[in-house]
């Protein structure tokens, strides 16, 4: 594989670290332009000399003075603000990482399709909240989109796109999270540390909470729509507590394929990163031999209540979506700073997308511009419910 010019977007987070550890195993295979951050500046610093980038990216102003400090002596250029990230992503190279948290990847994640030849995306909210923008922006661009998402990465490895009509269903496995086997009264006492301690995954704050109420597979529900053209009727999820299998697609003949692999975002990062060719992986390698068994059950709807709004959501169009990820970003928000209990994120998202879907203010449009107002409109709604209902179930009990 000839060496392909790299951006990655989010360098310093759980997903950017992985990506880095990939990149820094096969120093020939690419050539890193720009790691970007958002306030971690040191681990930013470290990254960029690592992986001797051409450029680093802080968007937080107040970090600048250290930034430069860090550097001193390097030859990396440095950019400071959310418009030199903006800037950074409109670079034409071989292939960007989007892995920015949130829905604030979004304008990134855009540009990114527009001008690099391949996005591999982790970035999930942009495709939740702007899912037919994401899609129509590759699609005239040109660029290919791959997925990370280990679910998404699966199901690309086994999906015969030539033969989609004789697709019986996508099946995503999800681990069930740290509290798949918690009496569900003890819930709300959970706290923002217990809710981030995955068993199997080593990931950022946001979407280990998301795991934990099982709203990352909800979000998933809709990123498999988007990315796959699947309705929601074939998309199923089943919990597999080992997160061996990865996901999987049944056929009409009956055939299942899966695609297996270790608990680890560096293999789904490095076919991405590679595909079509193959790279070495840093990461851990599957032992099978080891395993005494692979367990599959349906996910209890009265445990995880947010799985069923993926499907409300996706059955009333796009703007529900862009509705059920800003009340879960603004939700999972709260309850990190401890405003609200664990057992409360997803029943305000449920309050809020209920809210949404009966009001009479229009929320249509797939222009960049009302997707903004929508989940503005969404986030600030959510907060004021938040304020208004505070810890309802507390922390302390
Ligand atoms: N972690 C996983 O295993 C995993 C697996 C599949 C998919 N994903 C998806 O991948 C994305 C990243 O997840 P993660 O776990 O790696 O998150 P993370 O550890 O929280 O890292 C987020 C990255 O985004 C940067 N960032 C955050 N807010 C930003 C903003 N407003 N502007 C610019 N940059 C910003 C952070 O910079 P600082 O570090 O400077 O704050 C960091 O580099 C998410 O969408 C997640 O759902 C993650």
């Amino acid at each position: 594989m000839p060496s392909r010019t790299i951006n990655i977007l989010g360098a310093t987070g759980s997903v950017g670290q992985c990506a880095a550890d990939v990149v820094a195993k096969n120093p020939d295979r690419f050539s890193v332009q720009t790691v970007t951050a958002h306030g971690n500046t040191r681990k930013l610093a470290e990254t960029a000399i690592r992986l001797k980038a051409r450029k680093a990216v802080l968007c937080d102003r107040k970090e600048e003075a250290i930034l430069r400090e860090l550097l001193k002596g390097t030859e990396i250029e440095i950019g400071i603000g959310p418009d030199s990230l903006l800037e950074s992503s409109c670079s034409a190279v071989d292939v960007t990482l989007a892995a920015i948290a949130g829905l604030a990847g979004l304008d990134s994640v855009l540009n990114a399709l527009r001008h690099s030849r391949v996005v591999a995306i982790a970035n999930k909210e942009p495709l939740v909240a702007a899912g037919p923008l994401v899609m129509q922006t590759a699609r005239q661009s040109g660029c290919t989109l791959l997925p990370v998402d280990s679910e998404h990465n699966a199901i690309f490895q086994v999906l015969d796109t030539k033969n989609l009509q004789s697709v019986e269903n996508l099946i995503l496995t999800a681990s069930g999270g740290p509290f798949l086997n918690r009496e569900i009264s003890e819930l709300e006492h959970v706290t923002p540390a217990q809710a981030v301690a995955h068993p199997n995954w080593s990931m950022g704050a946001k979407i280990s909470v998301d795991s934990a109420t099982m709203m990352n597979k909800a979000l998933e529900i809709i990123e498999a729509h988007y990315l796959f053209d699947m309705p929601g009727e074939k998309i199923k999820v089943l919990i597999h507590p080992q997160s061996v299998v990865h996901s999987m697609v049944e056929y009409t003949d009956g055939s299942v394929l899966a695609q297996m692999g270790a608990s680890d975002m560096r293999t789904p990062l490095s076919h991405a990163l590679a595909w079509p060719e193959r790279l070495p992986t840093p990461g851990q390698k599957l032992t099978l031999n080891t395993m005494k068994h692979l367990t599959f059950s349906e996910p209890d709807p009265v445990r995880f209540p947010a799985l069923k709004l993926a499907y409300v959501c996706l059955e009333n169009g796009p703007e529900a979506c862009i509705a059920l990820n800003a009340a879960n970003e603004a939700a999972v928000e709260a309850f990190l700073a401890e405003k609200i209990s664990f057992y409360d994120i997803v029943g305000t998202v449920e309050y809020i997308v209920t809210q949404a879907l009966g009001s009479e203010t229009p929320m249509a449009s797939n222009s960049l511009d009302d997707i903004k107002k929508i989940d503005g409109r969404i986030r600030a709604l959510t907060q004021d419910y938040i304020s208004k209902n505070p810890r309802r179930r507390t922390v302390a009990g």
